[in-house]
C-alpha cells in the first residue's frame, strides 16, 4: 500500500503526526535507512523499510482475531451500560477498531472472530455463503427422536418468515447436543429449540465452516488468527 509516511506511522499507533514531524526534523525517521525528515514522502509500505527511533515499523492494515467468549459481554463494539468484548481486548488491538463478526447472545459463549478487514466480515456473514455454524447446546428437557426429522425439514421463524435451511444435530446425552445451521437469525438456536416445545440453558458456538474454537483459548482468552486460520475461514468450499 502507497501511503504518506506519517499516516504509516501513525496508523501505527506509534505517535501522533505532530510528534512524528518533530522526531523527523530530529533525524529520528529513516526509509531503507536513510533519514527522512519530510514526512509528507509517499513510501510503499510492502517494500520500504521504516524505522523509528531505531525501531522497525510493521505496517498493517487488518487484524484477525479470535476469541472464546465469555457469558456476561456483548457482542457489539460499544455499549452504554454493558461489558463488550471489546473491552476485553488490548489497547494495541484496540486501535485496529476491531468489531465482531456475527453475534453471540449476551448469555452465550465461544467462537467469535473479531476483525476490520470488512470484506472479510462480508464473507463470513453474506447469507449467500451459507457458513455452517455449530453450536453445543444443553436443554432443559430431553431431546425428542422428532427433532432430528424436525430440524432436517427446517422450521419457520418469525417474524422473518423463513424456514431455516437443513440444520442437524448430533446428540450427546439425552439433554445435550450439537447443532448445526447455516443461518444466523437473532436467537436462532434458542428459538428453534422453543418451537419444539424445549429451552436452550447453556449454549456455546464451537465452529464455524471448518475451523474450529481452538481448544486452548479458555474462557475470554482470545489471540491473533495464524494465517492458515485466517485460509481456512476463508475457505472456497466455505464462503
Ligand atoms: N443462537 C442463539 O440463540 N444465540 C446465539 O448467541 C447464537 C445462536
Amino acid at each position: 500500500m502507497r501511503l504518506r509516511l506519517d499516516k504509516l506511522i501513525s496508523n501505527m499507533g506509534v505517535g501522533s503526526r505532530n510528534e512524528i514531524k518533530k522526531d523527523a526534523k530530529k533525524g529520528l525517521i529513516t526509509v531503507n535507512d536513510e533519514v527522512e525528515k519530510n514526512t509528507a514522502r509517499i513510501v510503499d509500505s510492502e517494500k520500504d523499510v521504516i524505522k523509528y527511533n531505531g525501531e522497525i515499523i510493521e505496517y498493517r492494515e487488518f487484524i484477525y482475531i479470535i476469541m472464546n467468549k465469555p457469558s456476561g459481554v456483548i457482542s457489539a463494539t460499544e455499549d452504554s451500560q454493558h461489558e463488550t468484548v471489546i473491552d476485553l481486548i488490548d489497547d494495541y488491538y484496540k486501535f485496529f477498531k476491531p468489531a465482531p463478526i456475527g453475534r453471540l447472545d449476551k448469555d452465550t459463549e465461544g467462537l467469535l472472530i473479531l476483525s476490520n478487514d470488512g470484506q472479510f466480515n462480508h464473507e463470513l456473514t453474506s447469507p449467500k455463503k451459507n457458513i455452517p455454524k455449530t453450536y453445543y447446546v444443553e436443554l432443559e428437557e430431553e431431546i425428542e427422536e422428532n427433532y432430528f426429522k424436525v430440524f432436517e425439514k427446517g422450521i419457520k421463524l418469525l417474524p422473518e418468515d423463513i424456514i431455516t435451511k437443513p440444520a442437524k444435530i448430533v446428540d450427546l446425552t439425552e439433554k445435550s447436543c450439537e447443532l448445526t445451521i447455516y443461518e444466523g437469525k437473532f436467537h436462532q438456536v434458542k428459538r428453534m429449540f422453543e418451537k419444539v416445545g424445549n429451552s436452550v440453558t447453556y449454549l456455546k458456538r464451537i465452529k464455524m465452516g471448518d475451523f474450529e474454537l481452538p481448544k486452548e483459548l479458555e474462557l475470554g482468552e482470545y489471540r491473533e488468527l495464524t494465517e492458515e486460520e485466517i485460509r481456512i475461514l476463508k475457505a472456497e468450499d466455505n464462503i
